[in-house]
């Protein structure tokens, strides 16, 4: 006597070519998919799946094959995932519907019904779940792909400003030097000092591209040295850039803190802070301030530089800092990128706070104690 899982894959398999038929009738395909002809098989093959699956139970793993299988070739056919999902279940009830009329009835078919529906159900969730993965992992690799050939890139680039950079600044340092003698032999020439201004400012700026090609190579020089001073400075050299950008600069200074680092990298940390700060600012009209300001606490040194412009959103804040961001017309974006690598190699960290009120760097290096005290003494 012939059980009733044979009968179903009897009758299956000798109404096969009809059911054939109408599957292919429902199937949403591409026309120029390349794996046109093996959809058709990978259909066949899921068919002999249900037959075996009626006759005895289907582990995972002879379903993973299968699903494996497919994902691959959806995945090199470019197509969406959706019409493969359609296509199995057009399979799935269309298999169904032939079940229903073999005559067999319908309390017998119910563990039949459920078997199949349980191995669509793992292959579609298999076959899904390997496609996801085969994308991610492509995408994986084109991020590191992009990510690779953009550092190649920015090291090509960095290796050309530098050299780039030596052969400015020979000729700057001796036009520089002349400016200066001629000051000491004509000391009433006029414009002598405007120039003498503009080239430190091309020197300071071409030091930044230094900065960049040399950091990690070279161990810099640290000395001790006064924070006030440092930051008077600048204000000084800076001050014909403040008067141009009509900025007004309030500095809270303790005259008697010491910091111990590289003074030139340092300088250019706040050079490009408060002239960031000059850029910001004419962007708003009228009482144009910096304040800058620093506290010793906790054996750390904050140096704050803040001015009332443009608020940066909380979205851009990260994006600051990275190389070559920038949204002025002839900015190079690298700033801010070089301010948080020198700051980082003086074991510190620079953080940017912005509010419609106030935007704000603030600078922290660690400090020594005993550092403090000797410094204090002096
Ligand atoms: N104080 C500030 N207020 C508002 N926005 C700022 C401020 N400082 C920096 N930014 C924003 O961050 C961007 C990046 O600054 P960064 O100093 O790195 O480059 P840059 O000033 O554009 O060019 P570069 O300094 O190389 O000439 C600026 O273009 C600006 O949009
Ligand atoms: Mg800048």
């Amino acid at each position: 006597m012939t059980t009733t899982s044979e009968m179903l894959a009897l009758f299956l398999e000798e109404n096969f070519q009809e059911f054939l038929q109408s599957w292919r009738d429902r199937v949403v395909i591409a026309e120029n998919d390349k794996y046109i002809e093996e959809v058709m098989k990978n259909g066949l093959q899921m068919f002999e799946l249900v037959k075996r699956a009626i006759r005895n139970p289907l582990s995972d793993d002879e379903i993973k094959v299968l699903a494996q299988k497919v994902a691959q070739e959806r995945v090199e056919a470019n197509t969406n995932i959706s019409e493969f999902v359609f296509n199995v279940n057009a399979g799935r009830s269309e298999i169904i519907k032939w079940v229903g009329s073999s005559g067999i009835r319908i309390e017998d078919l119910r563990p039949y019904l459920e078997e199949i529906n349980g191995v669509f159900d793992r292959f579609s969730y298999y076959a899904v779940r390997f496609y996801t993965e085969i994308k991610e992992q492509q995408l994986k690799e084109k991020v590191n792909y992009i990510d690779q050939t953009h550092k190649e890139r920015l090291t090509i680039l960095g290796q050309m400003s530098s050299s780039f950079v030596h052969e400015f600044r020979n000729p700057l340092t001796s036009i520089i030097g002349f400016t200066k003698l001629l000051k000491y032999d004509y000391p009433e020439l006029p414009y002598l000092d405007v120039m003498s201004h503009e080239l430190d400012q091309l020197n300071y700026r071409i030091s930044q591209f230094l900065h960049v090609s040399r950091k990690e190579i070279i161990e810099s020089k640290k000395e001790k040295f006064l924070v006030f001073s440092l930051l008077g400075e600048l204000i000084e050299f800076l001050y014909p850039s403040l008067v141009d950008g009509d900025v007004q600069v309030k500095s809270h200074l303790d005259s008697q803190v010491y910091i111990k680092g590289n003074k030139e990298e340092l300088r250019q940390v706040f050079l490009n802070l408060i002239m960031n700060s000059i850029d910001a600012l004419q962007q708003v009209k009228g009482n144009r301030k910096i304040t800058i300001s620093c506290t010793f606490e906790n054996d750390e040194i904050h140096i704050k530089v803040a001015n009332n412009g443009p608020e940066i959103s909380a979205e851009t804040v990260e994006a600051i800092f990275e190389p070559f961001y920038t949204t002025k017309e002839l900015g190079t974006g690298i700033g801010l990128y070089i301010c948080r690598k020198l700051v980082e190699k003086h074991e510190g960290s620079i953080v940017c706070t912005s509010s419609p009120e106030e935007t704000a760097f603030t600078v922290t290096i660690p400090a020594a104690k005993e550092e403090q005290k000797t410094g204090m003494l002096l």
